[in-house]
Formats: structure tokens, sequence, C-alpha cells
């Protein structure tokens, strides 16, 4: 028996990478699935596997309560949501406009709060409620041109941990997952032209090597699972121990 057998899980940013992922291994431990991204074709092989797809654009501000509604009448449940979609637009900040810096605010930070307003009942109600997030280790570091993406991933940090706090007296926990660097939609076309960066990330990791999507999905069903029952407010890395060097 799936250690998600029963539950039922919203995953956005469902179409590549690590929603992909984790779509499918939440599947597999048995969960019932509703994915959601702007690219539907991406989601397709995902359909065939029996979960529930739906496209909706976090750039927008009314996708998030639209997709929870859609989500309980498909389900017709929440136990789970993982607000995983997200993007990145490089500009040093001095030269940011301000559609790129509200793009990734948008997306990366107020879509994962009104995602988690409109979940709250549901969790509330969920005898094991867990709301995960998609941070970054750009949460807590940062690097050139990255201004907009690391201040929305270091404001989603706040977000759980005020939620894991107003939400422990339901036994809801909320946690955030900090990928290092991993082979995605986001990273691979850059990588596959310019091998020699994808090898420096490999290279700076204790483990050397560049993590994959499976490896953060495992995270997601851990802490998505009754094993993780008791860890609230959290900012996990799995990175392969890209960020323990100073
Ligand atoms: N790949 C990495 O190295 C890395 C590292 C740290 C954090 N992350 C984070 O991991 C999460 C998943 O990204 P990934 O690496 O799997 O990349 P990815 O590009 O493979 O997947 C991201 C998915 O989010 C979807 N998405 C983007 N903007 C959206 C929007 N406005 N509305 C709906 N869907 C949207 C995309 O269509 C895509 O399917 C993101 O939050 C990203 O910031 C990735």
């Amino acid at each position: 028996m799936g250690v998600l057998e029963g539950r039922t899980a919203l995953v956005t940013g469902a179409a590549s990478g690590i929603g992909y992922a984790a779509v499918e291994a939440f599947l597999d431990e048995g969960a019932r699935v509703f994915a959601v991204d702007r690219n539907s074709a991406g989601m397709a092989p995902l359909a065939r596997r029996g979960a529930f797809t739906r496209p909706a654009d976090f750039a927008d501000a009314a996708a998030a309560a639209e997709t929870v509604q859609e989500a309980v009448l498909a389900l017709p449940s929440l136990d789970i949501v993982f607000a995983n979609a997200g993007m990145v637009r490089n500009a040093l900040a001095a030269e940011m406009d301000d559609a790129a810096w509200e793009e990734q605010l948008a997306v990366n930070l107020s879509a994962p709060f009104r995602l988690a307003r409109s979940a709250a009942p549901y969790l509330a109600q969920s005898p094991a409620g867990r709301f995960l997030v998609t941070a970054s280790v750009m949460a807590e570091g940062t690097n050139y041109g990255l201004a907009g993406y690391c201040a929305s991933k270091t404001g989603v940090l706040g977000l759980v941990r005020t939620l894991a706090l107003e939400w422990g007296k339901h036994g809801v926990t909320a946690n955030a997952i900090l990928p290092g660097a991993i082979a995605t939609g986001m990273t691979k076309p850059l990588w596959e032209a310019h091998p020699e960066i994808a090898e420096l990330w490999a290279k700076k990791a204790a483990l050397r090597r560049v993590g994959q999507p499976e490896d953060v999905a495992r995270l997601a069903v851990f802490l998505a699972s009754d094993a993780a029952s008791f860890i609230t407010g959290q900012a996990i890395a799995v990175d392969g121990g890209l960020t323990l060097r100073v």
C-alpha cells in the first residue's frame, strides 16, 4: 500500500520538471491527483495515468481560487496542496522592468499565498492536511540577475512559517522545499547549450552531480505522508550539498 493511499492532492506546475515528477510519485503512492499548469499538452501523459488535469495561468490573480474550487469538485476533498509552479526572469536589478518583477512575485509568491488561502478550509477538514511549496536554495542565497526570483522565493519562507503557526491547531503542516540545481525545463535548455554550466553546478555540490526532478519529488512525498506529521514551518534543502561550502 502506498504512503498516500486515499489522499487527495493538488499539484501546480505539473507539466514539467519537479511538478511532473511529483504527480507521478503521488500517483505511485496511491493519491488521487489534480494537476495544474498553463501548459495543458505537457500534462497529457499524467491524464492518461488517471490524474485530473486543468490549465491555469497563475500570473492571473483569479487562477488560484478557481483552481482550488475545481480540484475540490473533482477529487472531492483536499489533503495536500503542492504549490510548485514557478518561473524566473533574469535581469540585473537596475535593469529589471516592472513586468518581470511583478510576474515573478505573482507566480512564485502571490499564487502560493492565494492557493493557501483558498485551500485553508479543506486542509483544516483533512485528517492530515499538508501545504508544500517549492522555494529554492536561492531563498537563502542569491546570484546576479535574481533580485525578483530571490525576493519571491525568500518571501515564500515567511509565508510557510506563518501558515504553520496559524494552521497547527488543525493539524495542518506547511513546509518549503528548497531545490538546488535540478535538471528541469527551467535549467535544461541553458545546460544543453552550455554543458560547462551544468558541470560547474555538479562540481559545487558535495555529491558531485546536479539533481533530478525525482530527487525533489521524493521529498515532497515524504513531507506529504504521515511520516512527516510532526514537521512544520521548515525550509528543507534537497541540493546534494550544494550550499554547504562558505
Ligand atoms: N530547476 C531548478 O534548478 C530549480 C531550483 C530551485 C527551485 N526551483 C523551483 O522549482 C519549481 C518547479 O520548476 P522546475 O524546475 O520543475 O521547472 P519547469 O520549468 O520544468 O517546471 C515549471 C512548471 O511551472 C509551469 N508554470 C510556470 N509559470 C506558470 C504560470 N504562470 N502558471 C501556471 N504554470 C506555470 C511551467 O509551465 C512548467 O510546467 C519552480 O517553483 C522553481 O522556481 C527549480
